[in-house]
């Protein structure tokens, strides 16, 4: 029986420890989080505000669109400090301060951007854009003229699933959790696929992610797959459709990585498997797998291509 004096009863007697969020600075001067718990920043080092518009928001080409439409449904996988949205906002805005959007973010911690907000991360934002975000880390939803928004708190395997049943049609999906080693849940073939099914047929979704795991989990779903650039770091990003219309095919290199081994996607049948259990099934996938192996890929590229000068 919990001691009523000591124990927390709701949700709302749980007082947020922001304390376990350690601020970093990345290297376009913009500031994130660090998680202690998978031991990784919230951002690339190479710089949070740059990533949040290269990687996400150009990818989905949200200014063209927005200056076309009256209406874009935006799902955010993994809102954390909620900076790839207010990224997101701020351009819609900009193109038409009348597009009507409508959000769902997903996300574990609902201390996360609540943090972000005591540390006045929003600050470089318009005040429009930061006080609607302030409002929606508070209240979880938001019913404004120019604003539908949902901030879904839980596991996102859990949480994508009341999304899908209101037939989203996402015209741009900002897929953003931790590194597919460290949260291998939010990149299998069943999560992916789901989150697949929330994209309008002309929607783009967009990762960070270059891994072949994650551009075969994409595939799998039934997705086409592009290449986006480099943006501070020399990793490639990904964009998927349903059309493959408007994607970068991938190079050589990268088309033949997914041949190798290391394609082989993570795979959560029943959505609830810990980070441990999706590695130790994809390692003995691996294992009985006849695809190339990954290390004579990488020594295959190594080598100079046929026609290349070799460097003295
Ligand atoms: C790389 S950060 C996202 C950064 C964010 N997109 C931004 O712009 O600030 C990953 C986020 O995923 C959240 N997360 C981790 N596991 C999760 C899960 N199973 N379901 C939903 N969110 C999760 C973490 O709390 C963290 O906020």
């Amino acid at each position: 029986m919990p001691d009523p004096v000591t124990q927390p009863n709701t949700q709302a007697d749980i007082k947020p420890n922001f304390d376990r969020f350690r601020l970093e600075t990345t290297a376009d001067g913009s500031q994130t989080f660090y998680s202690n718990e998978f031991n990784q920043l919230f951002h690339s080092h190479f710089g949070a505000h740059q990533e949040a518009e290269a990687k996400f928001v150009q990818v989905t080409r949200l200014a063209e669109r927005a200056a076309e439409r009256s209406h874009l449904t935006l799902i955010d996988v993994c809102y954390g400090l909620g900076y790839n949205t207010a990224t997101a906002l701020t351009t819609i805005w900009q193109a038409n301060p009348q597009c009507r959007v409508h959000w769902y973010g997903l996300e574990a911690d609902r201390d996360v951007p609540r943090a972000a907000i005591a540390a006045n991360l929003l600050q470089p934002w318009p005040t429009a854009v930061r006080h609607l975000l302030t409002e929606l880390a508070d209240a979880e939803t938001l019913d404004r003229d120019t604003l539908q928004a949902h901030l879904l708190i839980g596991d996102a395997r859990q949480t994508i699933t009341q999304i899908l049943a209101t037939n989203p049609q996402a015209d741009a999906i900002f897929l953003d959790p931790f590194a597919p080693p460290d949260c291998p849940q939010l990149w299998s073939v069943e999560f992916l696929g789901n989150v697949a099914r929330c994209l309008a047929p002309d929607g783009y979704l967009a990762t960070y992610s270059c891994a072949a795991a994650v551009r075969s989990a994409l595939i799998a779903a039934g997705l086409h797959i592009g290449s986006t650039p480099p943006v501070g770091r020399n990793t490639h990003g990904t964009a998927a459709r349903w059309i493959a219309e408007d994607l970068t095919p991938l190079d050589r290199r990268a088309h033949e990585h997914l041949y190798t081994r290391a394609a082989i996607p993570y795979r959560d049948p029943s959505g609830t498997d810990s980070a441990e259990t999706l590695h130790a099934r994809r390692s003995e996938e691996q294992l009985r797998s006849s695809l190339e192996a990954t290390t004579r890929w990488k020594k295959r590229w190594q080598q100079p291509l046929e026609g290349q000068i070799t460097p003295l």
